[in-house]
Order: structure tokens, then sequence, then C-alpha cells
């Protein structure tokens, strides 16, 4: 049965890190429905292979590659498969993300390590692989950041770091690559509904339930890939998703000590309550 499709992304290609579940396949389904071919992943072979039987069955053109993207041979491997399947790549955004649950003071070092490489060399090493392709076909990059990025949250510390960084690279390379024409963006994501088997991982590096959020301040997955479809097809630099992250945006820029001061009390009522 096919999805009633669009053609505005036809003939070109997507690869989306970790797209085999949650927001990052949500989003592979919402440019998929644009026309565009879409390239998944992740790094458990069976359910990115579900993910990928779905879309199939939707009608869509999608490749899959089991790639851990903090591996950068494993980012050419990845890279590869989409020019085998396709023969160009247009469109990277780069997902895949662990998170924590985690007090800094309470962190193992390795698992410090381990979310911080998720977030960062999870984007740089994917982009590394594709960036002749991507300067080929003039094409778009966006690193997906959060809310929590705009102004740190206690129990998120190298989460938070890690997609912070990804601002400053976006713009760093966005003026060290102008003259190229490729597109640098960042969206940063607001709460959003989770896949109920999404874990994030404790001080000790075990995963771990993501806290409780009310229902009622979340986006569903379809908005988010909306939003995300929408920020690479207007090559927007920064997209800040939900009234929250705004307010977050201009209370840290403007009144900083006041925003400290809802973060903390809003923690001691919601421990661990961010993303
Ligand atoms: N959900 C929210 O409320 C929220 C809020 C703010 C920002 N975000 C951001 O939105 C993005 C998607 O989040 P989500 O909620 O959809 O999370 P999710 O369901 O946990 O999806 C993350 C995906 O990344 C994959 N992944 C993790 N590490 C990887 C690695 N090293 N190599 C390849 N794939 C890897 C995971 O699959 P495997 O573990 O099988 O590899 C999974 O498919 C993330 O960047 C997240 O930080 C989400």
């Amino acid at each position: 049965m096919f999805n009633k499709k669009s053609t505005s992304l036809a003939g070109q290609v997507a690869l989306i890190t970790g797209s085999e579940s949650g927001i990052g396949r949500e989003t592979a389904r919402a440019f998929c429905r644009q026309g565009a071919a879409v390239v998944l992943n992740g790094r458990q072979a069976e359910r990115l292979e579900s993910t990928r039987q779905a879309l199939a069955a939707e009608g869509f053109q999608v490749a899959a590659c089991v790639a851990d993207v903090t591996d950068y041979a494993a980012c050419e491997r990845l890279v590869a498969t989409a020019i085998a399947a396709f023969g160009r790549l247009d469109i990277l955004i780069t997902n895949a993300s662990i998170s924590q649950r985690a007090y800094f003071a309470d962190m193992q070092p390795a698992v410090f390590r381990q979310v911080l490489d998720s977030n960062v060399y999870g984007s740089v090493y994917p982009l590394k692989a594709a960036l002749p392709y991507l300067i080929q076909a003039r094409g778009s990059v966006t690193f997906i950041s959060s809310i929590s990025a705009l102004n740190g949250m206690p129990s998120g510390s190298a989460y938070c770091a890690g997609k912070a960084a990804l601002a400053n690279l976006a713009h760093t390379l966005r003026l060290e690559l102008a003259a190229t024409g490729l597109h640098f963006g960042v969206v940063h994501i607001g709460f959003t509904q989770n896949d109920p088997d999404k874990r994030v991982l404790n001080a000790a590096g075990q995963p771990v339930p993501i806290a409780h959020r009310p229902p009622r301040w979340q986006k569903s997955q379809a908005q988010v890939a909306a939003i995300i479809l929408r920020h690479v097809r207007r090559r927007q630099r920064r997209t800040v998703i939900s009234g929250l992250g705004r307010l977050i945006l201009v209370v840290h820029a403007l009144l900083p000590r006041l925003g400290d001061w809802v973060v903390l009390t809003s923690q001691r009522r919601l421990r661990n309550f961010y993303e």
C-alpha cells in the first residue's frame, strides 16, 4: 500500500543516522513522503531491518546500514551504502545520540566519554565521510541538538556539552565552507514522545528508562519530523522547537540568573526531567 507522497524532494538522497527508531525513524518517513530516497542507520541489525521493511512496504525507497557512528570506518561504510544504493548524497541529518540520567559527580569517566562521543563524533564522523558527496550536491547538513543545550541541565552534563558543541561546529563549518554552497543547520528539539523501549545511560553506563515527563508538554515524533523537514527545505541555520525552547533562548540571553533559578526550581520538583 502506497502512502500519499509529494515529490518535492524527488531525486534527492538523505542519510539519517539513528533512524531505526524514534524521531529518526519518523524523520525518515517524512523525507520519504516527499519523494527522497533515505538511508537508514542504527546499531541493532534486527530493529534496523524491521524499520527498513516497514518503510519499504509503504512504497518508499530505502536502504539501511548497521554502523556505529562513533567509528569512522563504519561511517565510511555508511556513506558507501548510500552511494552504492542511490548514486548520490544530498542531505545528512545527524540524529543518532545517547542521552544520560546521571549527575557529573557520580559518572564513570568512560560513561561521560561515551555520551559525549555519540553526540560529537557521532556527528563529526558521518559528516567527514560524506563531505565530498554533499559538496558535490550543494547539499544540506543538519545536526540534531536539544533545547537542553541552550542553557545546560543538571544530570545532563555530557549530553548538554555534546549537543551545545554542535551549534559551534555548524557555525564554524558554515564559515569555513561558505564557498561550497553547503547548508549547515542545527535543530534544538524539545520534549518529544519517546519509543517505549528508549533507554539512556545512568552513571555506571547501564541503560535505564528516561524520566517521566508530563505528556501535555511533549510533541509527537511526527510533529518534530515535520519541523526537521521544513528546516532542511528552507535551509535554516537554527530551529528551536517549542515555546519552552524559545523561552529558554530568550531568558538565557537576557536574564541568565532567572533562567538558572527556573531550572533549579523545576529540578527540585521533577528530578532528571529533561532530555
Ligand atoms: N526525545 C526527546 O524528547 C528529545 C529531546 C531533545 C533532543 N532529542 C534528540 O533527538 C534525537 C533522536 O532522539 P530519540 O528520542 O528519537 O532517541 P532514540 O529513540 O534513542 O533514538 C536514537 C537513535 O540513535 C541510535 N544510536 C545511538 N547511538 C548510536 C551510534 N553510536 N551509532 C548509530 N546509531 C546510534 C539508536 O539506535 P541504537 O542504540 O540501536 O544504535 C536510536 O535508533 C537525538 O539526537 C536526541 O538527542 C530528543
